[in-house]
């Protein structure tokens, strides 16, 4: 069902937020698309659409190629460093700073949730900076020319080589994030679902527990997508210019 009314949607969603104990955003590449990062499956500039994921998103692609893996993620590093949150972003961290109990929960690996002010943000799929060691998983931390060398680093403690902490395709999720996650959409009377085409799971099943759960799911996207048929409420534009008007109205009635 989609809300109607001369109010349009986002007045209505804005006071369901309100008047909600809890209420949680999942968000995927498309909030980071206006900040100038690809997203994952767009036709003509997802990165899917341009590299092979199993080469440059396994642990068998890194053992094959480690540098060819570690100069793509450089890339992304470098990219990311180089960018700056969105008003999509911004609106999401004023959402956090009004509502009482709002949770973000994101499948990306930079950290423009948190350079626009959200705190506590659960990184389903890792952060790209949290390095470890592929071999014996010590974390470590690394500096920016680090970050930025051509070669993947070798650990102190094992010589094993240094990974980006992302999720790649066949690893498990971390079971704690998960777990926030999931009691997250357990807990939500609301749930937004901002830029993301819900095509990876188990990221993808977390509308479906939160509605089954009884929260009012809320898609913003451009598009349909996989969750669409989830969706109580489909707002279809970009989160850069639908979150601050959402953030707007509930902050209007929370102050
Ligand atoms: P996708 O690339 O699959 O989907 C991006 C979504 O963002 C699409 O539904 C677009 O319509 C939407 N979109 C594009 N621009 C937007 C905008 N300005 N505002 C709002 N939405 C917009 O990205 P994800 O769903 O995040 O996993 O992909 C999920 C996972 O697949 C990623 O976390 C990554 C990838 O493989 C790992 O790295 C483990």
């Amino acid at each position: 069902m989609r809300a109607t009314g001369p109010e349009g949607p986002l007045a209505a969603i804005a006071r369901r937020l309100a008047r909600a104990e809890a209420s949680v955003c999942l968000t995927g590449a498309g909030v980071s698309a206006e900040s100038g990062i690809p997203t994952f499956r767009d036709a003509a500039t997802g990165l899917w659409s341009r590299f092979d994921p199993e080469q440059l998103a396994s642990v068998d692609g890194f053992r094959n190629n480690p540098n060819l893996v570690w100069r793509w993620y450089r890339e992304r590093v470098q990219a990311v460093q180089d960018a700056r949150p969105n008003p999509g972003h911004i609106a999401l961290a004023r959402l956090a700073r009004s509502l009482e109990g709002f949770t973000t929960v994101t499948q990306n690996v930079d950290d423009l949730h948190e350079r626009a002010g959200s705190a506590d943000v659960v990184h389903l799929h890792g952060r790209l900076t949290a390095y470890r060691c592929l071999e014996c998983g010590t974390p470590v931390q690394l500096d920016l020319a680090q970050r930025l060398a051509a070669e993947p680093p070798v650990c102190a403690a094992c010589a094993g080589l240094i990974r980006p902490g992302v999720v790649w395709f066949g690893e498990l999720l971390d079971a704690n994030l998960w777990e926030q996650a999931y009691a997250a959409c357990q807990q939500a009377d609301v749930m937004l679902v901002v830029g993301t085409s819900g095509l990876v799971w188990p990221a993808a099943e977390l509308p479906l527990l939160a509605r089954r759960a009884g929260a009012h799911v809320v898609e913003v996207n451009p598009e349909d997508t996989e969750l669409t048929g989830w969706a109580d409420t489909c707002v279809r534009g970009r989160s850069g210019e639908i979150l601050p008007l959402l953030a707007d109205q509930v902050e209007r009635i929370v102050s």
